[in-house]
């Protein structure tokens, strides 16, 4: 694992749009996506870029079950808003919310195919203050494949800031799993803030275990970490 520790988000945004860059510059085709506010500034360097994206395919982490596209929570929207609009990509996908609403099943299966199909090479991760990573929430087997989630009351109450009331946070999303993630060929996972210096000790510093799903990037030959001094705070040499 290779940590980069940064001033600032910003500092961390700019590291990370570089390590993309040259991915990309060295034949990286497929990009894995994150959404949350971790990758923001990120997509603000990328949309301010000359960055051609029209050759990359994308394929996000997760989408909450029953927003349509158009709803401005939905993961589908905030895509749009913050990279696709400004930088069309030649592909993009997210996992079916609407059709995962009477059959999760299908919608999973249907985005297992899509990653089997467009292998990973590049995986953008934030990660939640109990070390989940997309909505893979503690105890989510490592060899788990795109599947539905039932999300945790903590993690509704995190994500209900971006809603008008909590009682309008979906209850459940369709998201990759642990394996779909680990098959990416390189991994960055972002965590800027004092709130994820737990979780950021338990992932580099612990024991792999399911109960911080993010542990199990100790095991990924080609991960690059980039956090801020806040959320590298609880890291001992
Ligand atoms: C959500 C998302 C994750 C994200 C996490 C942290 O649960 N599904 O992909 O990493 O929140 O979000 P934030 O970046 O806003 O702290």
């Amino acid at each position: 694992m290779k940590i980069i520790t940064t001033e600032s988000n910003i500092q961390g945004s700019v590291e990370a749009f570089k390590i993309f860059k040259h991915e990309i510059a060295s034949g990286a085709k497929v990009l894995g996506l994150a959404t949350g506010s971790t990758p923001v500034t990120l997509y603000q360097k990328w949309t301010a870029s000359s960055l051609d994206t029209s050759n990359l395919i994308s394929i996000n982490l997760d989408e909450y079950v029953g927003l349509t596209p158009d709803n401005d929570q939905s993961y589908h929207y905030f895509m749009q808003k913050h990279l696709f609009d400004k930088k069309p990509f030649k592909k993009t996908y997210l996992p079916d919310g609407i059709k995962a609403i009477n059959d999760p099943k299908g919608a999973a299966a249907d985005y297992n195919k899509i990653i089997a199909e467009n292998p990973i090479d590049v995986q953008l991760l934030g990660i939640g203050q109990n070390g989940h990573i997309a909505f893979n929430e503690p105890g989510t087997p490592f060899d788990s494949i795109t599947h539905e989630v039932k999300l945790t009351t903590n993690t509704i109450k995190a994500n209900s800031r971006f809603f008008n009331n909590i009682d309008d946070v979906p209850k459940s999303a369709i998201c990759m799993g642990i394996a779909n993630i680990m098959s990416a060929k390189k991994i960055i996972l972002m965590a800027f803030g004092t709130s994820k210096a737990k979780a950021i000790k338990a992932t580099i510093m612990g024991p792999v275990t399911e109960d911080v799903p993010a542990s199990i990037l100790q095991r990924h030959p080609n991960v690059t970490v980039i956090v801020d001094h806040a959320a590298a705070s609880e890291l001992t040499k």
